[in-house]
């Protein structure tokens, strides 16, 4: 009777994740659920992640720090999953802080999350190097050295900082010097950048460095409920993305758990968040990607360019074979459809239903992604600009059609709907 009657007052964690390759809109919509939750949680990613967030005529752009961070009296949460780069977050915070908000009472950060050393940045860039035509393309943010750091049971942690990390860090960073001197990596100077990372250091003491698994947990119990922001997408996770082209955490729902310490039966909904059609940033295998005007245009109308890098994003048609995979994998309840009003004025959308080669056709996301063409449907578009529309009754019928086509397709509800990239423009279904 207990069990029962504790388990209607305990709180749930809902996750929020990008099920393709990233830069899905989850900033933006993090920052619309945020009101609805107590606790908004990045469990996973460092600063390769870039989530932008516009309200009011002003645009953010988050790299470590949760995207629930401007509405006051919510606590936000950098969990045990995640990578932090103390100069960066300095940047990050401070910027935050000059446009007035406190940043100090509303985010608490794990001890148990990894520092991104100066060093892990340079590994990076050298890896990269050596890889020659086969590099993965990195943010080159050391987000792949200090994961495998973190596996090799060699990094170190945010709570180091709190006693003894001059030895701690000088030891860690002779081991980066000797590995770059044995890779004959020796072009990098990161005597400034070393200055700013311990300044950064600094600036982190000033925050709250805790156990953040207990402290969710707890707030859990109390019936608190929490958001937890995904980064990257589904395929770029380490398991279960286009490996090696992927980052090297988990970037899926199993991630949520082990990223925030909390257990599986904690998880309610899981909304997987998807553009109307597909971009990829960095290398690796992308069957949709349209290399002519098609594609050119949805980059400019879309704005594709990297929110962190600049880089141009590729940019293809919606690929139902990947976000089947995803949405198998991750327990999706939900679907959020994002950037629908960025294929305004398209005669035809056409919607990847399989992958072909030499004669063979899947609908299963195949080992390697590398050399398949996409088998695609051709769905009729539409001529209204959905951007200004601010109910799904001014949809019109071939929009519906086609977001009634994907629900149908994928066995799962789209529940809303984005037409702009304002906190407004955003529609529930
Ligand atoms: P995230 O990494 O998943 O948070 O996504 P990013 O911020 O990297 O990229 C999403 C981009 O699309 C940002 O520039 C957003 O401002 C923009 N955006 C989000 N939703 C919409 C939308 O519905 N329509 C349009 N046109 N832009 C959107
Ligand atoms: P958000 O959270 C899009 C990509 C990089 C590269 C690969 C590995 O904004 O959606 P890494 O630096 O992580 O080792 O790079 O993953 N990548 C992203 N692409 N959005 C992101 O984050 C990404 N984070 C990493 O471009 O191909
Ligand atoms: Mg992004």
């Amino acid at each position: 009777m207990n069990s029962t009657a504790n388990k209607t007052h305990r709180g749930q964690v809902d996750a929020l994740l990008g099920i393709v390759f990233g830069d899905e809109g989850k900033g933006k919509v993090v920052d619309v659920f945020t009101p609805h939750y107590d606790v908004v949680a990045r469990f996973a990613g460092g600063p390769n992640a870039g989530h932008t967030i516009i309200f009011d005529g002003k645009k953010f752009v988050l790299r470590s720090i949760p995207s629930g961070i401007f509405d006051e009296g919510k606590l936000n949460i950098i969990g045990n999953g995640c990578v932090i780069a103390p100069d960066l977050f300095m940047d990050e915070a401070r910027e935050l802080e000059s446009n007035g908000y406190d940043l100090r009472s509303r985010l608490h950060i794990s001890n148990r999350a990894h520092l991104i050393l100066p060093t892990h940045r340079v590994l990076d860039r050298a890896y990269e190097a050596a890889k020659g035509k086969n590099k993965v393309g990195t943010t080159g943010k050391g987000i792949g050295p200090t994961y495998s750091e973190k596996a090799s049971r060699t990094g170190l942690r945010v709570g180091d900082i709190m006693e003894g990390f001059e030895a701690k860090y000088a030891a860690l960073k002779a081991r980066h010097e000797q590995i770059l001197a044995d890779l004959n990596y020796t072009d990098y100077d990161i005597t400034e950048e070393e200055k700013r990372w311990l300044q950064g250091i600094d600036y982190l003491r000033q925050f709250v460095i805790t156990d953040t698994a207990t402290e969710i947990n707890r707030m859990l119990e109390q019936g608190k409920n929490v958001l937890a922001e995904g980064a990257q997408g589904t395929m770029l996770d380490i398991d279960h993305g286009t490996y090696p082209f992927v980052s090297s955490s988990s970037t899926t729902t199993g991630g949520v758990c082990t990223g925030l310490g909390v257990a599986p039966n904690r998880i309610g909904e899981i909304f997987g968040i998807f553009k109307a059609y597909s971009t990829r940033v960095g290398s690796g295998p992308f069957p949709v990607e349209l290399f002519d005007e098609t594609g050119d245009l949805i980059r400019e109308v879309g704005h594709e360019y990297g929110a962190v890098t600049g880089r141009n994003r590729r940019c293809g048609w919606v690929d139902l074979v990947a976000l089947k995979y995803a949405i198998m994998i991750n327990g999706v309840t939900q679907l959020i459809m994002m950037k629908g009003d960025v294929l305004d004025g398209f005669k035809t959308i056409r919607a990847c239903i399989a992958y072909e080669k030499d004669g063979e056709r899947v609908t299963d996301m195949p080992f390697d992604t590398e050399g398949w063409e996409p088998v695609y449907r051709d769905l009729p578009g539409w001529d209204q600009n959905l951007s200004s529309m601010t109910s799904k009754e001014e949809f019109p019928q071939t929009f519906k059609d086609y977001i009634a086509f994907l629900e149908s397709e994928l066995a799962t509800p789209i529940t809303i709907v984005s037409v702009g990239p304002d906190r407004e423009q955003t529609i529930r279904m």
